[in-house]
């Protein structure tokens, strides 16, 4: 895919202030993105559903300096305190993708964040929080070029988003999207995230993502650490073949609907990616006691059972389980029966598939 389509075309308006919200939902990776290139260049193809109550409020203020100078000006707030902690952060996003959208330099900005979810789960933000920030700057260049197509807006929301955090790419649309060139993919490419082109059984229409939050604390590997962990990783080159060869067989799994091979593909990329991070050098276990105890027992329960609930993980210690709608009572009740227990304060999210970012 050539970069140099998001490079802005001439604008036809001219704005001086103004104001933009959106709303913007976290994911999860079925299989998952572990690994990258210079320039958020992903080192295998990744596929996620698109959650819909983790998500991230992002209101951006912008107005026309009176005089123009040289570097980036904006003022940072989250969830109503003025945060400067995360301006170095911002500061390297607007430097990135101040290329694709010449005109940061001629505002100051407000960005106002809150997140649904609650402060310091151990949630990830940075995939809602950063779409949500390059959906504001893309409503921003639409009104300076207001024949913007939906479909060119998507794109390029989700290639800036790419620049900010590589899974971010993958919060622009729903319910299943994919990042990283496949060959059995069509449209799928490494600067962008497309939605899934191919069909989809209706059982997957609407599945269930309960988070299980085991350790609220701080990322014990923040991601640039644990995406370098993968150079000169021995398993790499075997890590990324078999990323392919899942999403090429996760392809008739989602088309057929077979619920036995998803969970055996989803597992296994999760505990793969667990086992990347132990096998690294430096090496690290983010799995805690509990995480452990909360796998065994929907193995456990999964065979009882007779039902199809299986769990993924992300670069820590929290569980998501995901299950298909028509199963929802019985694993639901599994859940606050037998593994509440094993949450930080028995808390825990009931999330499940959404459709992607939306303007409020
Ligand atoms: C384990 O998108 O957080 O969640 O590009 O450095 O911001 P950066 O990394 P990030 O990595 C997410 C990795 C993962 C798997 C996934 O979501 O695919």
């Amino acid at each position: 895919m050539e970069i140099a389509t998001f490079l802005p075309k001439t604008y036809t308006e001219s704005i001086d202030n103004g104001s933009v919200t959106w709303k913007s939902p976290s994911n999860i990776a079925l299989i998952k993105y572990w690994g990258k290139k210079e320039d958020q260049i992903p080192q295998n193809p990744s596929i996620s559903f698109t959650l819909d109550a983790c998500a991230t409020v992002t209101t951006l203020t912008y107005k026309k300096k009176e005089v123009t100078n040289d570097h980036f000006s904006f003022e940072l707030f989250f969830e109503g305190k003025q945060k400067d902690d995360f301006k170095p952060k911002i500061n390297i996003f607007l430097e990135r993708i101040h290329q694709y959208l010449p005109f940061l330099k001629d505002f100051h900005f407000t960005i106002e964040t809150s997140n649904s979810f609650p402060h310091s789960s151990g949630i990830a933000s940075s995939a809602s929080g950063m779409s949500a920030l390059a959906l504001c700057l893309m409503s921003l260049e639409k009104e300076l070029n207001p024949t913007m197509t939906d479909k060119d807006f998507n794109r390029k929301a989700s290639f800036l988003a790419r620049l900010g955090s590589g899974s971010a790419s993958r919060s622009i649309e729903g319910d299943l999207i994919v990042w990283g060139e496949h060959l059995d993919t069509i449209g799928s490419n490494d600067v962008f995230a497309i939605k899934y082109p191919y069909k989809v059984h209706e059982i997957f229409k609407n599945f269930h993502d309960t988070i299980l939050l085991v350790d609220k604390g701080e990322k014990q590997v923040s991601s640039t650490v644990g995406h370098n962990l993968m150079h000169n990783h021995p398993f790499a080159q075997q890590r990324f073949a078999q990323a392919h060869e899942n999403l090429t067989k996760m392809q008739s799994v989602l088309a057929d609907g077979d619920l036995n091979e998803f969970i055996a593909i989803v597992e296994s990329e999760a505990l793969t990616l667990h086992a990347m991070m132990m096998t690294s050098m430096p090496y690290f276990i983010l799995m805690k006691p509990n995480t452990l105890e909360i796998i065994n027992h929907i193995w456990k329960f999964r065979e009882e059972s007779g039902t199809h609930i299986c769990f993924t993980l992300d670069a820590g210690a929290n569980v998501h389980i995901l299950y298909p709608e028509n199963e929802k009572e019985i694993v639901y009740s599994f859940i606050q029966k037998e593994l509440v227990k094993f949450c930080q304060n028995g808390h825990h999210i009931c999330d499940r598939i959404g459709f992607g970012a939306k303007k409020v």
